[in-house]
């Protein structure tokens, strides 16, 4: 590898949103002992990445300035670390970078074995680099947290997935589905077929007086809502759920820490849950094989060439994507 320099976007401070992120060259980075470099062949944004650029996990995300963001990757191994023992130069990976160190917006990255996973030719970079963030966390959702068993073998739940058209819902739709759940889904009205595509049950306009009620159409209450939206109170929730019914809520805000407690504190069987998602290889592996397989797809918003990394950022915040936002080195 004769380069040292390649091309990345990178933030100097807080805030800016897309015009802050800076297109520089910097040195291509050295893998220790228990990483690999990686030649990008595709990149997903998710919207923690401005997120943080925004201050949001202030002070702990980023760790220093200036820093190339984004965790989600599909690319090529160049070289391994000393400690690597699973790849090999010339295999084709998945990985999710740690958001200590970020990375992603760039030409190659360096990823940790422990969050990288061979990516076979079935799946595209870009279809790969889109399933880490989001389909890890539409998968913990589903499994851990709502108990819903992928093999079908569980007892059918009721669930609703709010944001069904963007990153984590259409993930979260298609794996319900696998799992025999009941889905009702909420979307905006130009994706009630699409979100019928990929299997909901029921599909409702969030912008009608039903959608903002989150009532299902058939009456159902809900076992486990997997609400990939912001911006509903508790008291919206509450009276579509069935007695145990949870909600899981991904973009928990202090209110929803807070809630959570108290119901805790007062034996409530209905309750709002905060969850974060922890990036494990195996589910990685396991998502990918489903894509391989045809049981799932990638829903792909767009795709823009890293030149213009800071169209993809601005449509992340813009926050109407209907799947995944991938830019291409
Ligand atoms: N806890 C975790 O570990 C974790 C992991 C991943 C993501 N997240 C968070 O989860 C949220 C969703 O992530 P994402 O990647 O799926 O986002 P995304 O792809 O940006 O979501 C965009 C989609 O959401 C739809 N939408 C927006 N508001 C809606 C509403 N009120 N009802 C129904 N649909 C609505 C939009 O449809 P329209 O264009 O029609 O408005 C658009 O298709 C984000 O806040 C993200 O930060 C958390």
């Amino acid at each position: 590898m004769a380069e040292t320099l390649m091309h990345a976007l990178q933030c100097d401070s807080y805030g800016g949103g897309a015009a802050a992120l800076k297109h520089v060259e910097v040195p291509i980075p050295t893998p220790n002992k228990d990483e690999m470099l990686l030649k990008l062949d595709a990149i997903s944004l998710n919207p923690v990445d401005w997120k943080i650029q925004e201050g949001v996990l202030r002070p702990f995300l980023p760790r220093k300035f200036p820093c190339i963001p984004a965790s989600d990757v599909a690319g090529e191994v160049v070289k391994v670390g000393p400690g690597v023992t699973n790849f090999k130069a010339g295999d084709k990976v998945v990985a999710t970078l740690h958001h200590f160190t970020g990375g992603g917006l760039a030409e190659y990255a360096v990823a940790k074995e422990n969050l990288t996973v061979a990516r076979s030719p079935e799946v595209s970079a870009a279809e790969g680099a889109g399933l880490p963030v989001a389909g890890l966390t539409a998968h913990q959702a589903l499994t851990q947290a709502a108990g819903v068993k992928l093999d079908g073998s569980g007892q059918q739940v009721n669930l609703l997935i709010t944001a069904a058209s963007g990153g984590v819902g259409q993930y979260a739709v298609q794996l319900a589905k696998l799992g025999n759940a009941h889905v009702t889904a909420t979307c905006g009205a130009r994706n009630l077929d699409l979100v019928k595509s990929l299997g909901a049950d029921e599909v409702i306009d969030y912008k009608t007086p039903d959608g903002a009620a989150l009532k299902s159409p058939s009456g159902r209450k809900y076992d486990a809502v997997i609400h990939c939206a912001t911006g509903f109170p508790w008291s919206t929730f509450k009276p579509n759920l069935s007695t145990n019914g949870k909600v899981f809520d991904i973009t928990p805000t202090p209110s929803v820490f807070m809630t959570y407690a108290l119901q805790k504190l007062t034996f409530s069987k209905k309750q709002l849950v905060p969850l974060l998602m922890t990036p494990k290889k195996q589910k990685l592996d396991f998502l990918l094989n489903f894509v391989k397989e045809g049981k799932i797809k990638a829903v792909i918003d767009s795709i823009h060439p890293l030149s213009k990394a800071e169209e993809a950022w601005a449509k992340s915040i813009d926050g109407h994507a209907i799947g995944k936002i991938i830019v291409e080195p």
